[in-house]
């Protein structure tokens, strides 16, 4: 019995997941963070992996621990997490959940920078951090089979992320309404509608962890063995 618990339909499938907010940091002591708390991305590599797959979580500073039973790689930085990736790679699918910080700080400081003392403020300039994502989807050798994005909207929600989808060239958006009127920003549910190219798939409202199971059931339909 103990053993058929591992037999899941994911078996011996190595599936990358990336969780977490990136930090960008600006001098030694300071940084630039988003409010990602990495609950998402760990609950799904949580799903995956009680599915059997071998599954690489590639993490920024998260609030949440990663799951047990995973290979977790921690960075810090977009750059570094595009690094992590491909090291990880190759992979059946990768998830892309981490909530990448789109702009580092052009040039960081290698000391503290201090108060100037007639007053003058510090500028700081943004140089734009690579997408893994689309990067990851269009590799041109050794793509995994299904390369799956998230995509939190405020807005205009299938459009944007279908926009996203083909922009970026993955297969599916797992897009999401962080619109402030329904609360989910920061909390526990999310209400997510699932972009193919067979369309828009909502999903009902439901717990972060309930997403998780029914998007590692569907990842299973797509590159699962016959278990
Ligand atoms: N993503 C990524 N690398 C980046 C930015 C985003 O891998 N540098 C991934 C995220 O992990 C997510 C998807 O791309 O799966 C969409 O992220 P999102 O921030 O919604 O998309 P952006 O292209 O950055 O667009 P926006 O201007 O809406 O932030
Ligand atoms: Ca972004």
């Amino acid at each position: 019995v103990e053993a058929a618990l591992m037999d899941g339909p994911l078996k011996g499938k190595h599936v990358l997941v990336t969780s977490g907010p990136t930090h960008e940091p600006i001098d030694p002591v300071r940084y630039i963070a988003n409010r990602s708390s990495g609950a998402q991305g760990t609950a799904l590599a949580r799903a995956l992996s009680a599915l059997g797959a071998d599954v690489t979580f590639v993490t920024g500073p998260a609030d949440v621990p990663p799951p047990d039973g995973v290979k977790v790689v921690q960075v810090q930085t977009a750059g570094q997490m595009l690094e992590a990736v491909q090291a990880a790679l190759p992979a059946s699918a990768a998830v892309f959940a981490a909530a990448v910080a789109d702009w580092r700080v052009a040039r960081t400081s290698d000391q503290k920078i201090k108060k100037d003392q007639a007053g003058s403020l510090p500028v700081l300039e943004f140089a734009e951090n690579p997408d893994i994502l689309a990067t990851v989807s269009q590799m041109k050798q050794g793509r995994p089979a299904l390369v799956v994005g998230f995509a939190a909207e405020t807005n205009d929600v299938i459009a944007h992320a279908t926009a996203k989808r083909e922009r970026k060239g993955c297969d599916w958006i797992v897009a999401n309404d962080v619109s402030p009127a329904t609360g989910i920003m920061g909390g526990s549910e999310n209400a997510v509608t699932l972009i193919s190219d067979q369309g828009a798939e909502a999903w009902p409202r439901m717990g972060k962890d309930d997403v998780a199971r029914q998007l590692a059931a569907r990842i299973a339909e797509v590159i699962g063995g016959d278990a």
